[in-house]
């Protein structure tokens, strides 16, 4: 049985390929893998698109959701060494980032700010939200072919260096990053991943680390624009903010902070340029529920839309992959 005997699959518009929308040709058929060819179809449009958008498929909530994820044959991953509030809805499902509806969440590849990633992440609406609340997404390849070539060679001759300062009722505490109480369970999971870890005298956490600013994908050896340089810099607070918190912080003790690897400022300019070509790359729909988002998580950024009224996204990782262990 052919795919298309029972799917249609097309560009999001003739301008835009990212997503995949993929429907079926009867509208609630039930998602599964065992669809016959479907699996085939989606990641072909993984790796050569980035992301497929599965609408007007009919999934048994969360649970199937979560079924669905996980049948792609890698364990759905935790979300550890995680840098904003979620919640477990059912293993291996998370709430999307709990933020306030009004913050925007800038574009993104999860867990960019470290040396391990998943490599496919995948988005439920369980509830569309009735104004904004989009999750958009952004072709990290035509964000790295974009940003300006000094700063590129300026990121990748360095690296970056991202600094969190836990807790203090700024910031996640540790022992939910961490998911743990015990400090002893923090200082091993940093030495194992390549972190450098600092208790402080007030008992709270300061972590450092030094990961890749660019990064080559794995399959396809396409260059993607690999870090949230422009999520942790001080100049994503907005400016009020940071004025109030560097009257009573020093630098270093930012809940975070990034800055090129050999420990030199990063110009808000800089900053400035970068966030110019992701606003330029970002590619916008309306969510429905019941839709299904997948993406390679390298070839293909997200984030949040403000948003106003109740909204249910849930989110699962899988197909965890380390730069470390590829040096
Ligand atoms: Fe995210």
């Amino acid at each position: 049985m052919q795919a298309d005997e029972w799917i249609i699959a097309a560009p999001l518009s003739e301008r835009q390929a990212l997503p995949v929308v993929v429907q079926p040709r009867v509208p609630g058929l039930a998602l599964t893998h065992a669809l016959a060819g479907l699996p085939a179809l989606i990641e072909t449009a993984l790796a050569t698109v980035g992301g497929v958008l599965l609408r007007d498929f009919t999934l048994d909530g969360v649970d199937g959701f979560q079924r669905f994820a996980a049948s792609w044959g890698a364990p759905l991953l935790p979300y550890e060494f995680g840098s904003t509030p979620r919640t477990q809805v059912v293993t291996g499902v998370y709430t999307s980032t709990e933020y306030p509806p009004h913050q925007t969440i800038p574009l993104h590849n999860e867990q960019a700010y470290t040396r391990e990633w998943p490599m496919k992440i995948w988005f439920y609406c369980a509830q569309a939200p009735l104004q904004g609340g989009q999750t958009p997404i952004a072709d990290s390849r035509r964000i790295y072919q974009k940003i300006p070539l000094p700063i590129r060679q300026r990121f990748d001759r360095h690296g970056l260096m991202y600094i969190r300062n836990y807790g203090n009722g700024l910031d996640v505490p540790w022992t939910q990053v961490f998911n743990t109480c015990d400090k002893t369970v923090v200082t091993g999971y940093c030495n194992r991943h390549g972190i450098a870890c600092e208790w402080k005298a007030d008992g709270e956490l300061r972590t450092r680390q030094v990961c890749q600013a660019t990064a080559r994908h794995p399959k396809t050896a396409e260059w993607v624009w690999f870090n949230q340089a422009h999520l942790f810099h001080v100049s994503n607070l907005n400016p009020e903010v940071r004025e109030t918190l560097l009257e009573f912080l020093a630098e270093a003790d930012l809940p975070r902070n990034v800055y090129y690897g050999d420990g030199t400022p990063i110009e808000d300019s800089v900053l400035d340029e970068i966030r110019a070509v992701l606003a330029e790359e970002t590619v916008l729909f309306p969510w429905q529920t019941g839709d299904v988002l997948m993406l390679d998580n390298m070839l293909t950024a997200h984030a949040r839309s403000p948003f106003t009224g109740p909204r249910k996204i849930v989110v699962a990782m899988a197909d965890a992959y380390s730069a470390t262990a590829q040096v």
